[in-house]
Protein backbone atom coordinates (compact mmCIF):
# COMPACT_ATOMS: atom_id res chain seq x y z
CA UNK A 1 0.00 0.00 0.00
CA UNK A 2 1.97 2.94 -1.43
CA UNK A 3 2.00 6.50 0.48
CA UNK A 4 0.44 9.23 -1.27
CA UNK A 5 3.25 12.08 -1.35
CA UNK A 6 0.99 14.63 -3.36
CA UNK A 7 -1.27 15.23 -0.44
CA UNK A 8 -0.02 17.89 2.27
CA UNK A 9 -0.42 15.63 4.78
CA UNK A 10 0.89 11.87 3.25
CA UNK A 11 -1.16 8.70 3.82
CA UNK A 12 -2.46 5.93 2.88
CA UNK A 13 -5.60 6.17 3.97
CA UNK A 14 -7.31 7.57 1.06
CA UNK A 15 -7.54 11.18 2.95
CA UNK A 16 -8.40 12.70 -0.28
CA UNK A 17 -11.56 11.26 -1.06
CA UNK A 18 -12.62 12.29 3.03
CA UNK A 19 -12.94 16.22 2.75
CA UNK A 20 -14.74 16.01 6.62
CA UNK A 21 -11.41 14.68 7.62
CA UNK A 22 -8.43 16.15 5.84
CA UNK A 23 -10.17 19.76 6.66
CA UNK A 24 -9.65 18.85 10.60
CA UNK A 25 -6.19 17.25 10.28
CA UNK A 26 -5.62 20.57 8.11
CA UNK A 27 -6.76 22.85 11.59
CA UNK A 28 -4.52 20.49 13.45
CA UNK A 29 -1.27 20.62 11.47
CA UNK A 30 -0.49 24.34 12.38
CA UNK A 31 -0.71 23.67 16.20
CA UNK A 32 1.00 20.73 16.13
CA UNK A 33 4.38 22.30 14.04
CA UNK A 34 4.16 25.20 16.33
CA UNK A 35 4.54 22.64 18.97
CA UNK A 36 7.26 21.43 17.15
CA UNK A 37 9.15 24.71 16.84
CA UNK A 38 8.25 25.65 20.47
CA UNK A 39 9.42 22.26 21.97
CA UNK A 40 10.85 20.00 19.30
CA UNK A 41 14.71 19.86 19.38
CA UNK A 42 15.95 22.75 20.35
CA UNK A 43 17.46 25.21 17.83
CA UNK A 44 17.25 22.70 15.30
CA UNK A 45 15.32 24.78 12.71
CA UNK A 46 17.77 24.96 9.67
CA UNK A 47 19.34 21.62 10.00
CA UNK A 48 19.82 19.22 7.41
CA UNK A 49 19.26 15.92 8.65
CA UNK A 50 20.31 12.19 7.07
CA UNK A 51 16.91 10.98 7.96
CA UNK A 52 14.45 7.88 7.14
CA UNK A 53 10.71 9.10 5.70
CA UNK A 54 8.35 5.90 5.63
CA UNK A 55 7.25 5.95 1.91
CA UNK A 56 5.59 2.82 1.86
CA UNK A 57 3.86 0.42 4.56
CA UNK A 58 5.31 -2.82 3.30
CA UNK A 59 8.39 -4.68 4.49
CA UNK A 60 10.81 -3.39 2.69
CA UNK A 61 9.76 -0.29 0.99
CA UNK A 62 9.25 1.74 4.39
CA UNK A 63 12.25 3.35 4.66
CA UNK A 64 13.52 6.11 2.76
CA UNK A 65 17.09 7.84 3.62
CA UNK A 66 18.37 11.57 2.92
CA UNK A 67 18.68 15.07 3.86
CA UNK A 68 15.53 16.75 5.42
CA UNK A 69 14.84 19.90 7.47
CA UNK A 70 12.78 18.22 10.12
CA UNK A 71 9.95 20.81 10.67
CA UNK A 72 9.67 19.98 6.60
CA UNK A 73 9.57 16.13 8.01
CA UNK A 74 6.65 14.40 5.66
CA UNK A 75 4.37 13.19 9.26
CA UNK A 76 1.75 11.62 7.79
CA UNK A 77 -0.73 9.07 8.90
CA UNK A 78 0.42 5.53 7.97
CA UNK A 79 -1.09 2.31 8.84
CA UNK A 80 -0.45 -1.34 8.08
CA UNK A 81 -2.12 -2.81 5.46
CA UNK A 82 -5.50 -4.19 6.18
CA UNK A 83 -6.45 -8.02 6.20
CA UNK A 84 -9.95 -8.24 5.00
CA UNK A 85 -10.51 -11.67 6.64
CA UNK A 86 -9.25 -10.01 10.19
CA UNK A 87 -11.33 -11.39 13.01
CA UNK A 88 -11.21 -10.24 16.88
CA UNK A 89 -8.46 -12.68 18.33
CA UNK A 90 -9.56 -12.89 22.11
CA UNK A 91 -12.38 -11.70 24.45
CA UNK A 92 -16.22 -11.67 24.47
CA UNK A 93 -16.24 -10.83 20.50
CA UNK A 94 -13.47 -13.63 19.95
CA UNK A 95 -14.64 -14.63 16.39
CA UNK A 96 -16.26 -11.91 15.41
CA UNK A 97 -14.98 -9.46 11.98
CA UNK A 98 -12.71 -6.74 13.38
CA UNK A 99 -14.56 -3.49 13.84
CA UNK A 100 -13.66 -1.10 11.32
CA UNK A 101 -15.92 1.22 13.26
CA UNK A 102 -16.00 1.99 16.93
CA UNK A 103 -18.57 -0.08 18.91
CA UNK A 104 -20.84 2.50 20.56
CA UNK A 105 -20.55 1.11 23.96
CA UNK A 106 -16.67 1.39 24.25
CA UNK A 107 -16.09 4.41 22.44
CA UNK A 108 -14.97 6.31 25.73
CA UNK A 109 -13.25 3.67 26.80
CA UNK A 110 -11.30 3.10 23.51
CA UNK A 111 -10.81 6.90 23.66
CA UNK A 112 -9.07 6.92 26.55
CA UNK A 113 -6.35 3.84 25.37
CA UNK A 114 -5.81 6.10 22.39
CA UNK A 115 -5.30 9.62 24.26
CA UNK A 116 -2.86 7.64 26.66
CA UNK A 117 -0.86 6.17 24.41
CA UNK A 118 -0.77 9.05 22.24
CA UNK A 119 0.21 11.64 25.13
CA UNK A 120 3.34 9.69 25.41
CA UNK A 121 4.56 10.42 22.33
CA UNK A 122 4.66 14.22 22.40
CA UNK A 123 5.58 14.18 25.56
CA UNK A 124 8.95 11.95 25.10
CA UNK A 125 9.89 15.10 22.38
CA UNK A 126 9.57 17.65 24.96
CA UNK A 127 12.05 15.81 26.98
CA UNK A 128 14.56 15.10 24.84
CA UNK A 129 14.67 19.00 23.67
CA UNK A 130 18.13 20.11 24.98
CA UNK A 131 19.80 17.16 24.60
CA UNK A 132 20.82 18.31 20.96
CA UNK A 133 22.87 20.78 22.74
CA UNK A 134 25.39 18.12 24.00
CA UNK A 135 25.35 15.21 21.49
CA UNK A 136 28.38 13.13 21.78
CA UNK A 137 28.31 12.90 17.95
CA UNK A 138 26.51 13.98 14.63
CA UNK A 139 25.78 10.18 14.82
CA UNK A 140 24.32 10.38 18.37
CA UNK A 141 22.87 13.93 16.86
CA UNK A 142 20.89 12.07 13.95
CA UNK A 143 19.40 9.32 16.13
CA UNK A 144 17.63 11.67 18.53
CA UNK A 145 16.17 13.77 15.58
CA UNK A 146 15.20 10.58 13.88
CA UNK A 147 13.38 9.21 17.23
CA UNK A 148 12.32 12.62 17.82
CA UNK A 149 10.21 12.70 14.51
CA UNK A 150 8.96 9.15 14.76
CA UNK A 151 7.51 9.89 18.11
CA UNK A 152 6.07 13.02 16.45
CA UNK A 153 4.68 10.36 13.77
CA UNK A 154 3.16 8.40 16.78
CA UNK A 155 1.69 11.38 18.05
CA UNK A 156 0.36 12.11 13.91
CA UNK A 157 -0.90 8.30 14.17
CA UNK A 158 -2.88 8.62 17.02
CA UNK A 159 -4.58 11.96 16.40
CA UNK A 160 -5.69 10.44 13.12
CA UNK A 161 -8.15 7.87 14.94
CA UNK A 162 -9.34 10.91 17.65
CA UNK A 163 -10.38 12.90 14.58
CA UNK A 164 -11.33 10.10 12.15
CA UNK A 165 -13.74 7.93 14.22
CA UNK A 166 -14.16 10.26 17.48
CA UNK A 167 -16.08 13.65 16.50
CA UNK A 168 -15.41 16.64 18.51
CA UNK A 169 -14.90 14.99 21.38
CA UNK A 170 -11.26 13.26 19.13
CA UNK A 171 -10.79 16.74 18.01
CA UNK A 172 -11.10 18.49 21.72
CA UNK A 173 -8.94 15.08 23.08
CA UNK A 174 -6.25 16.22 19.53
CA UNK A 175 -6.07 19.70 20.98
CA UNK A 176 -5.00 18.86 24.26
CA UNK A 177 -2.58 16.48 23.25
CA UNK A 178 -0.70 19.89 22.20
CA UNK A 179 -1.81 21.51 25.50
CA UNK A 180 -0.47 19.38 28.02
CA UNK A 181 3.81 19.52 28.27
CA UNK A 182 6.14 17.15 30.11
CA UNK A 183 6.88 17.99 33.38
CA UNK A 184 3.99 21.11 33.29
CA UNK A 185 3.04 22.16 36.86
CA UNK A 186 -0.50 23.14 35.33
CA UNK A 187 -0.86 20.55 32.63
CA UNK A 188 1.41 17.77 32.67
CA UNK A 189 1.61 14.88 30.19
CA UNK A 190 -0.79 11.92 31.74
CA UNK A 191 2.21 9.34 32.78
CA UNK A 192 4.75 9.84 35.57
CA UNK A 193 8.16 8.45 33.47
CA UNK A 194 6.82 10.79 31.11
CA UNK A 195 7.25 14.06 33.09
CA UNK A 196 10.83 13.25 34.44
CA UNK A 197 13.64 15.08 32.77
CA UNK A 198 15.99 13.85 30.73
CA UNK A 199 18.86 15.58 31.18
CA UNK A 200 21.72 13.71 29.64
CA UNK A 201 22.58 11.61 27.19
CA UNK A 202 23.04 8.14 29.91
CA UNK A 203 19.63 8.82 30.69
CA UNK A 204 18.27 9.30 27.05
CA UNK A 205 19.82 6.18 26.12
CA UNK A 206 18.54 4.31 29.32
CA UNK A 207 14.86 6.34 28.30
CA UNK A 208 15.16 4.72 24.49
CA UNK A 209 16.15 1.12 26.27
CA UNK A 210 13.43 0.82 28.72
CA UNK A 211 10.73 3.31 28.59
CA UNK A 212 10.06 3.24 24.71
CA UNK A 213 10.10 -0.86 24.94
CA UNK A 214 7.19 -0.07 27.79
CA UNK A 215 5.92 1.77 24.60
CA UNK A 216 6.64 -1.86 22.10
CA UNK A 217 4.57 -3.21 24.90
CA UNK A 218 1.53 -1.10 25.11
CA UNK A 219 1.53 -0.96 20.73
CA UNK A 220 2.09 -4.84 20.57
CA UNK A 221 -0.83 -5.20 23.10
CA UNK A 222 -2.71 -2.42 21.01
CA UNK A 223 -1.89 -3.97 17.87
CA UNK A 224 -3.95 -6.82 18.57
CA UNK A 225 -6.90 -5.08 19.36
CA UNK A 226 -10.71 -5.24 17.74
CA UNK A 227 -10.74 -1.81 16.22
CA UNK A 228 -8.35 -2.33 13.19
CA UNK A 229 -7.95 1.26 12.69
CA UNK A 230 -5.71 1.40 15.92
CA UNK A 231 -4.73 -2.27 15.47
CA UNK A 232 -3.16 -1.27 11.50
CA UNK A 233 -2.07 1.87 13.42
CA UNK A 234 0.15 0.34 15.96
CA UNK A 235 1.47 -2.16 13.66
CA UNK A 236 3.24 0.06 11.56
CA UNK A 237 4.41 2.10 14.73
CA UNK A 238 6.19 -0.89 15.95
CA UNK A 239 8.56 -0.84 13.39
CA UNK A 240 9.88 2.42 13.98
CA UNK A 241 9.82 1.63 17.30
CA UNK A 242 12.14 -0.71 17.01
CA UNK A 243 14.92 1.97 16.14
CA UNK A 244 14.14 3.86 19.49
CA UNK A 245 15.18 1.00 21.36
CA UNK A 246 17.90 -0.05 19.02
CA UNK A 247 19.44 3.69 20.08
CA UNK A 248 19.21 2.85 23.55
CA UNK A 249 20.48 -0.32 23.86
CA UNK A 250 24.03 0.55 21.54
CA UNK A 251 24.14 3.59 23.09
CA UNK A 252 24.40 2.60 26.71
CA UNK A 253 26.46 -0.29 24.95
CA UNK A 254 29.13 1.75 23.73
CA UNK A 255 29.27 3.93 26.85
CA UNK A 256 29.74 0.87 28.64
CA UNK A 257 32.31 -0.44 26.18
CA UNK A 258 34.45 3.05 26.80
CA UNK A 259 34.31 2.73 30.47
CA UNK A 260 35.77 -0.80 30.25
CA UNK A 261 38.70 0.66 27.50
CA UNK A 262 39.45 2.94 30.47
CA UNK A 263 39.84 0.99 33.06
CA UNK A 264 41.68 -1.60 31.03
CA UNK A 265 44.50 0.96 29.65
CA UNK A 266 44.73 2.91 32.86
CA UNK A 267 44.62 -0.19 35.56
CA UNK A 268 41.77 1.28 37.63
CA UNK A 269 38.03 1.24 38.74
CA UNK A 270 38.39 5.43 39.11
CA UNK A 271 37.24 6.09 35.24
CA UNK A 272 35.80 8.90 36.48
CA UNK A 273 38.71 11.26 36.81
CA UNK A 274 39.66 9.92 32.98
CA UNK A 275 36.13 11.64 32.19
CA UNK A 276 34.33 8.21 31.46
CA UNK A 277 31.23 7.03 33.45
CA UNK A 278 31.61 4.23 36.14
CA UNK A 279 30.23 1.26 36.13
CA UNK A 280 28.71 1.51 39.58
CA UNK A 281 27.16 4.82 38.16
CA UNK A 282 25.65 3.05 34.80
CA UNK A 283 24.16 0.51 37.19
CA UNK A 284 21.98 2.89 39.13
CA UNK A 285 20.83 4.52 36.00
CA UNK A 286 19.65 1.14 35.11
CA UNK A 287 17.94 0.80 38.04
CA UNK A 288 16.03 4.15 38.00
CA UNK A 289 14.70 3.61 34.07
CA UNK A 290 13.68 0.40 34.66
CA UNK A 291 11.76 0.87 37.77
CA UNK A 292 9.61 3.83 36.46
CA UNK A 293 9.03 1.98 33.07
CA UNK A 294 8.01 -0.72 34.92
CA UNK A 295 5.27 1.63 36.72
CA UNK A 296 4.16 2.26 33.25
CA UNK A 297 2.55 -0.67 33.42
CA UNK A 298 -0.23 -0.02 35.89
CA UNK A 299 -1.42 -2.33 39.02
CA UNK A 300 -0.86 -5.99 39.12
CA UNK A 301 -4.30 -6.57 39.25
CA UNK A 302 -6.73 -4.56 37.62
CA UNK A 303 -10.31 -4.49 36.68
CA UNK A 304 -9.88 -2.17 33.50
CA UNK A 305 -7.35 -4.53 32.03
CA UNK A 306 -9.53 -7.26 32.64
CA UNK A 307 -12.24 -5.18 31.03
CA UNK A 308 -9.94 -3.90 27.90
CA UNK A 309 -9.37 -7.73 27.44
CA UNK A 310 -12.60 -9.06 27.77
CA UNK A 311 -14.41 -6.41 25.64
CA UNK A 312 -11.83 -6.93 22.47
CA UNK A 313 -9.97 -3.86 22.85
CA UNK A 314 -6.21 -4.51 24.45
CA UNK A 315 -4.56 -7.57 23.81
CA UNK A 316 -1.56 -9.73 25.61
CA UNK A 317 1.56 -9.76 23.61
CA UNK A 318 1.67 -11.65 20.73
CA UNK A 319 -2.01 -13.15 21.67
CA UNK A 320 -2.50 -14.81 18.24
CA UNK A 321 0.68 -17.07 18.75
CA UNK A 322 -0.71 -18.24 22.46
CA UNK A 323 -2.14 -21.42 22.39
CA UNK A 324 -5.08 -20.88 25.30
CA UNK A 325 -8.62 -20.05 24.92
CA UNK A 326 -8.45 -16.44 24.49
CA UNK A 327 -10.78 -15.96 26.94
CA UNK A 328 -9.17 -16.69 30.42
CA UNK A 329 -12.88 -16.63 32.38
CA UNK A 330 -11.82 -19.58 33.61
CA UNK A 331 -7.68 -19.18 33.44
CA UNK A 332 -5.57 -18.21 36.72
CA UNK A 333 -1.70 -16.68 36.64
CA UNK A 334 0.87 -16.32 39.06
CA UNK A 335 1.96 -12.89 39.91
CA UNK A 336 4.36 -11.65 42.68
CA UNK A 337 2.94 -9.22 44.65
CA UNK A 338 3.13 -7.24 48.02
CA UNK A 339 1.06 -8.40 51.16
CA UNK A 340 1.07 -7.89 54.86
CA UNK A 341 4.53 -6.31 54.67
CA UNK A 342 6.03 -8.93 52.26
CA UNK A 343 6.29 -10.24 49.20
CA UNK A 344 4.12 -13.62 48.05
CA UNK A 345 3.47 -15.51 45.07
CA UNK A 346 0.22 -16.13 44.61
CA UNK A 347 -2.42 -17.40 41.66
CA UNK A 348 -4.90 -14.82 40.55
CA UNK A 349 -7.57 -14.92 37.75
CA UNK A 350 -5.94 -14.61 34.95
CA UNK A 351 -8.00 -11.92 33.28
CA UNK A 352 -6.57 -9.68 36.14
CA UNK A 353 -3.59 -9.62 35.85
CA UNK A 354 -2.95 -8.79 32.35
CA UNK A 355 -1.19 -6.13 33.37
CA UNK A 356 1.44 -7.83 35.23
CA UNK A 357 1.93 -10.79 32.64
CA UNK A 358 2.50 -7.40 30.08
CA UNK A 359 5.21 -6.62 32.36
CA UNK A 360 6.68 -9.71 32.74
CA UNK A 361 7.01 -10.05 28.65
CA UNK A 362 8.53 -6.85 29.22
CA UNK A 363 10.68 -8.01 32.13
CA UNK A 364 12.10 -10.72 30.16
CA UNK A 365 12.62 -8.60 26.84
CA UNK A 366 14.58 -6.28 28.92
CA UNK A 367 16.71 -8.99 30.16
CA UNK A 368 18.13 -9.81 26.70
CA UNK A 369 19.58 -6.59 25.98
CA UNK A 370 21.38 -6.99 29.51
CA UNK A 371 22.91 -9.96 28.47
CA UNK A 372 24.61 -8.33 25.37
CA UNK A 373 25.76 -5.37 27.42
CA UNK A 374 27.35 -8.18 29.81
CA UNK A 375 29.19 -9.80 27.29
CA UNK A 376 30.73 -6.48 26.37
CA UNK A 377 32.15 -6.48 30.17
CA UNK A 378 33.37 -10.08 29.69
CA UNK A 379 34.84 -9.65 26.70
CA UNK A 380 36.70 -7.01 28.11
CA UNK A 381 37.62 -9.34 30.89
CA UNK A 382 36.23 -7.18 32.96
CA UNK A 383 34.45 -8.79 36.43
CA UNK A 384 31.36 -6.99 36.75
CA UNK A 385 27.66 -7.64 35.95
CA UNK A 386 25.11 -5.23 35.05
CA UNK A 387 21.52 -6.38 36.43
CA UNK A 388 17.75 -6.08 35.93
CA UNK A 389 16.72 -5.04 39.81
CA UNK A 390 13.99 -6.94 41.33
CA UNK A 391 10.31 -5.41 40.44
CA UNK A 392 9.40 -4.50 43.77
CA UNK A 393 12.31 -1.99 43.50
CA UNK A 394 11.65 1.56 43.92
CA UNK A 395 8.00 1.18 42.50
CA UNK A 396 5.84 4.12 42.55
CA UNK A 397 2.56 2.04 41.43
CA UNK A 398 0.89 -0.89 42.47
CA UNK A 399 1.25 -3.50 45.41
CA UNK A 400 4.99 -2.49 45.66
CA UNK A 401 4.86 1.28 46.22
CA UNK A 402 4.28 0.86 50.05
CA UNK A 403 7.12 -1.12 50.72
CA UNK A 404 10.80 -0.26 50.13
CA UNK A 405 12.34 -3.23 48.43
CA UNK A 406 16.24 -4.04 47.54
CA UNK A 407 17.56 -4.73 43.75
CA UNK A 408 17.88 -8.09 44.82
CA UNK A 409 14.09 -8.66 46.31
CA UNK A 410 14.06 -8.26 49.94
CA UNK A 411 12.02 -5.95 51.98
CA UNK A 412 13.68 -3.48 54.05
CA UNK A 413 12.70 -1.20 56.93
CA UNK A 414 12.90 2.41 56.09
CA UNK A 415 15.98 3.42 57.67
CA UNK A 416 17.75 0.31 55.83
CA UNK A 417 16.18 1.78 53.01
CA UNK A 418 17.53 4.98 53.51
CA UNK A 419 21.18 3.82 54.23
CA UNK A 420 21.37 2.05 50.68
CA UNK A 421 19.37 4.24 48.62
CA UNK A 422 22.35 6.55 47.04
CA UNK A 423 24.41 2.50 45.93
CA UNK A 424 21.23 1.97 44.27
CA UNK A 425 19.74 5.09 42.53
CA UNK A 426 21.28 8.36 41.15
CA UNK A 427 22.27 11.02 43.75
CA UNK A 428 22.23 14.64 42.87
CA UNK A 429 25.91 13.97 43.10
CA UNK A 430 26.17 11.52 40.52
CA UNK A 431 23.88 13.14 37.99
CA UNK A 432 25.66 16.35 38.76
CA UNK A 433 28.89 14.62 37.43
CA UNK A 434 27.42 13.07 34.44
CA UNK A 435 25.84 16.20 33.24
CA UNK A 436 29.30 17.38 33.64
CA UNK A 437 30.58 15.66 30.85
CA UNK A 438 27.86 16.54 28.90
CA UNK A 439 30.15 19.11 27.03
CA UNK A 440 29.28 21.00 23.39
CA UNK A 441 28.24 19.23 20.85
CA UNK A 442 31.05 17.16 18.86
CA UNK A 443 30.23 18.37 15.62
CA UNK A 444 33.46 16.87 13.30
CA UNK A 445 32.27 13.89 11.05
CA UNK A 446 33.67 10.72 12.81
CA UNK A 447 34.76 12.38 16.34
CA UNK A 448 33.06 10.79 19.15
CA UNK A 449 32.93 12.10 23.01
CA UNK A 450 35.61 11.11 25.40
CA UNK A 451 32.81 8.85 27.43
CA UNK A 452 31.36 7.15 24.72
CA UNK A 453 32.86 4.54 21.85
CA UNK A 454 32.04 4.97 18.31
CA UNK A 455 29.41 2.84 17.15
CA UNK A 456 30.10 -0.50 15.38
CA UNK A 457 28.43 0.53 12.10
CA UNK A 458 26.65 3.90 10.66
CA UNK A 459 23.21 4.29 9.65
CA UNK A 460 21.72 2.66 6.35
CA UNK A 461 25.31 1.34 5.78
CA UNK A 462 26.70 4.76 5.84
CA UNK A 463 30.12 5.40 7.65
CA UNK A 464 30.89 6.41 10.93
CA UNK A 465 32.20 9.48 9.96
CA UNK A 466 29.39 10.38 7.47
CA UNK A 467 28.38 13.91 8.02
CA UNK A 468 24.59 12.69 9.46
CA UNK A 469 24.00 16.55 9.97
CA UNK A 470 24.43 19.60 8.79
CA UNK A 471 24.21 22.85 10.82
CA UNK A 472 24.26 25.42 7.56
FE1 LIG B 1 6.37 6.30 19.98
FE1 LIG C 1 9.64 5.44 20.66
Amino acid sequence: MAIDYSQRIPNNVDLASDRRLQRALENWQPGFLDWWKELGPDGSTDFDVYLRTAISTDANGWANFGYVKMPEYRWGIFLAERDPERQIAFGDNKGQPAWQEVPGELRSTLRRLIVTQGDTEPASVEQQRLLGKTAPSLYDLRNLFQVNVEEGRHLWAMVYLLHAYFGRDGREEAEAMLERHSGDPDKPRILGAFNEKTPDWLSFFMFTYFTDRDGKYQLASLAESGFDPLARSCRFMLTEEAHHMFVGETGVGRIIQRTCELMKEHKTDDVRSLGAIDLRTIQKYLNFHFSVSLDLFGQETSTNAANYYSQGLKGRFLETRIEDDHVLTDAAYEIETAEGGGIVRKPVPALSALNERLRQDYIEDCGRGVLRWNKILEKAGIDFEMKLPHRGFHRRIGAFAGLNVSPDGKVLSEAEWKANESKWLPTDADRAFVTSLMGAPVTEPGKYAHWIAPPARGINGQPVDFEYVRFN
